[in-house]
């Protein structure tokens, strides 16, 4: 019984490959996606946080009363609307904007939570953005956040993002951005 069974499967498992091998468009069954290789890209995110000039592009929206607004005290959040370019200098071509906010997340202090989205308005994915998502370590450390989505030429995306803080500690921040994704 169990014998008939198990090879009543291992028929349905093979006609349902045989399906998804050689008629790929068949809609009888659904295949399961076709893995790609990931793919790498690298921008650069310039982060100005408000420090007493009126350019910046990251500013504490919130924190804990009476304690300073800070990436390293808990409870402080920071929304940003920071620029992408396509090299580390500040007047290199604007890919688009990094929007979101940065929210203090560690009793301890250091680490804070991401969430960002990379909103391309041109260059190669223009029209698209690209859902970034976790904990980063206190800058200069690098940091890796997820990727949790997208849209257009990253519709179903997923994979990671990693930081690499190139600036020291200070107002203005240039964040080296390797992004890998599949789709
Ligand atoms: C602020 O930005 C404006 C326009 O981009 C620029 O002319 C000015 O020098 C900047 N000020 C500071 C303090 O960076
Ligand atoms: C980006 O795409 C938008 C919408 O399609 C278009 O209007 C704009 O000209 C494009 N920008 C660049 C720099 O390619
Ligand atoms: C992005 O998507 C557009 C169509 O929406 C396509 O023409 C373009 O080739 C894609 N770019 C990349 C780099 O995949
Ligand atoms: C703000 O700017 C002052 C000097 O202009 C600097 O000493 C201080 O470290 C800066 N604060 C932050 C949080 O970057």
């Amino acid at each position: 019984m169990f014998t008939r069974k198990a090879s009543a499967f291992a028929l349905h498992v093979s006609f349902v490959l045989a399906i998804c091998l050689h008629t790929p468009e068949a809609t009888l069954v659904s295949c399961p996606p076709p893995s790609s290789p990931p793919n790498t890209f690298v921008v650069y995110v310039q982060a100005t946080f408000a420090n007493g000039t009126n350019n910046f592009t990251a500013i504490p929206v919130a924190g804990i009363d009476g304690k300073e607004f800070s990436l390293v005290q808990f409870g402080t959040i920071y929304v940003n609307d920071d620029y992408i370019t396509t090299t580390a200098s500040p007047t290199s071509a604007i890919l688009g904007r990094a929007r979101g906010t940065l929210t203090a997340t560690a009793l301890a202090g250091g680490r804070f939570q991401v969430s960002i989205t990379l909103v391309f308005t041109s260059g190669v994915y223009n029209g698209s953005s690209l859902v970034l998502l976790g904990s980063a370590n206190p800058i200069p450390q690098v940091s890796q956040v997820a990727i949790i989505g997208g849209t257009n030429n990253f519709t179903y995306a997923t994979g990671i993002a990693e930081f690499q803080p190139l600036s020291g500690v200070g107002p203005n921040q240039v964040i080296k951005t390797t992004v890998t994704y599949k789709i």
